[in-house]
């Protein structure tokens, strides 16, 4: 039997590629269901690297043709990065339980290895599944996503500095020699307020899909796998992508309003991920090649504010239109801005305080980032106001760009109305060859 995940050998790609077909086995066999018509559909989608594809199109928000997508479990590259961003999130940190060692965590990566690409391709968690084993067991799974598509689903995995070191200075799993030198907590910004429930953490769970049952489904069972071995820190789920990480989709909209995404690294752009996003075979350390970090924000935007805020203003701040998202210096959404251009009065088109002026590569000697957040509402907060905002997700070469940019970003007139309150960092592994366990050269 094939292993999941693991294109048949005539028709695997290279990792990045868009795939000849997709293999979607669906819970409930679902490309059969939807006929050959569907299924063609969905085949242009299922790349590292979309080619159009009707369903990134029409499903680009979730529902329709979108469920069927299936990506690759295994490959150079853990899927989930430059996966085209799929519209839901479900992230989960954890925290080794005392006593775990070495051993023990590479028995951990092993089943969440196994699990996950069983998951990614729409199969249950494990073999027996929700209903198909004993009646005197509890069930293999969980059950929330049968009858559930793929819907995109992609489970990518990362390791915080407390895997290295813990909080005490101890080293339970013999890594501290391999911990990659720019893996430290990352420095404190000016506005931060970061809370300890919400920031840090040893292991990451990035789960993205087009339904939210799927993602969560995901989250869940690996969290279940965990139990003895590692427990939930903090989660956090997320609706509407903030980014698009691939030329065939449309920008979409943060809460703000504004189309986010515009000036994204997009997987069309090998070179240029090659160059920003992947930690290169000659970078320090070896075991992370192929890989990448990933920093995680929760951002709170206080929108009670910003909704009182004139439209003409609010473009300034950020310093694209709202409508079409052309930089204001003029043009159409994907013309580059012009910093220099000026107005009548002389003063220039694009503040020089707004947000896209200070996080363009222009101004922080060219770094760039893969941004890849979703919006996030957990409710309200005892004055009545929404506890909403961006869960900013970024995938860069080295933490050093990201530093860069927010660091930019303290004179951003923006921060007016965000409050960052979480913060993370994690190296993630290069992609799972059959066979291996995620992370596996970590433990080489
Ligand atoms: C809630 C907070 C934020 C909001 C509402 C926001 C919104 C936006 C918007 C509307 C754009 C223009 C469209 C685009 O090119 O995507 C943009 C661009 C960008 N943002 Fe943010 N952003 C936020 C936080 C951040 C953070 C924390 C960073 C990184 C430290 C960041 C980095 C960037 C970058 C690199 C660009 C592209 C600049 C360019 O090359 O033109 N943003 N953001």
């Amino acid at each position: 039997m094939t292993e999941p995940g693991v294109p048949a050998e005539a028709e695997r790609v290279e990792p990045g590629r868009a795939e000849p077909e997709s293999r979607g086995v669906s819970r409930r066999g679902l490309l059969g269901l939807l006929g050959a018509g569907a299924a063609g559909a969905a085949a242009g989608f299922a790349g590292g690297a979309a080619t159009a594809g009707v369903a990134l199109t029409a499903g680009a928000h979730g529902g329709g043709a979108a469920g069927a997508s299936v990506f690759p479990f295994y490959g150079a590259h853990q899927a989930g990065i430059t996966t085209p961003a799929q519209d839901r999130l479900h992230f989960a940190v954890f925290d080794p339980d005392p006593g775990l060692d070495r051993e023990g965590l590479i028995g951990l990566l092993s089943d969440w290895t196994a699990a996950a690409a069983r998951l990614s391709q729409g199969l249950e968690v494990a073999e027996g599944g929700a209903v198909g084993g004993s009646d005197y067991a509890p069930p293999a799974d969980t059950g929330e996503a049968l009858g559930l598509p793929a819907s995109g689903l992609t489970i990518t995995f990362g390791f915080g500095p407390e895997v290295f070191e813990t909080a005490d200075g101890g080293d339970p799993f013999g890594l501290a020699a391999r911990r990659p030198p720019e893996l430290v907590a990352l420095p404190r910004f000016q506005g931060d307020a970061l809370e300890p429930a919400r920031t840090g953490g040893a292991l990451c769970i990035q789960a993205c899909a087009d339904d939210p049952q799927v993602a969560v489904h995901a989250i869940r069972n690996l969290s279940r796998i965990a139990f003895g071995r590692a427990t939930l820190r903090w989660s956090q789920l997320g609706f509407g992508r903030t980014s698009s990480t691939s030329t065939a989709q449309a920008t979409p909209r943060n809460l703000f309003g504004f189309k986010d995404g515009t000036a994204n690294i997009k997987a069309e752009e090998p070179g240029v991920a090659d160059e920003h996003v992947w930690v290169q075979p000659g970078d320090e350390p070896a075991w992370l090649a192929g890989g990448s970090y990933l920093v995680a924000r929760r951002i709170r935007m206080v929108i009670e504010n910003w909704d009182r805020v004139q439209l003409g203003e609010q473009e300034q701040l950020v310093g694209r239109s709202k409508g079409e998202g052309a930089p204001l210096s003029g043009g159409t959404e994907f013309t580059e801005p012009d910093f220099e251009a000026a107005g009548p009065t002389g003063a220039p088109l694009i503040d020089p305080a707004s947000h896209v002026r200070l996080a363009h590569p222009s101004v922080n000697g060219g770094a760039r980032l893969l941004r890849r957040g979703y919006n996030f509402v957990d409710g309200n907060d005892a004055l009545g106001r929404l506890d909403a905002g961006l869960f900013f997700l970024s995938f860069q070469r080295s933490p050093e760009q990201f530093v860069r940019v927010q660091t930019s970003l303290a004179a951003d007139g923006l921060n007016e109305y965000l409050k960052h309150v979480g913060s993370a960092i994690f190296a993630v592994p290069g992609g799972v060859a059959v066979g291996e366990f995620v992370g596996q050269r970590l433990f080489d």
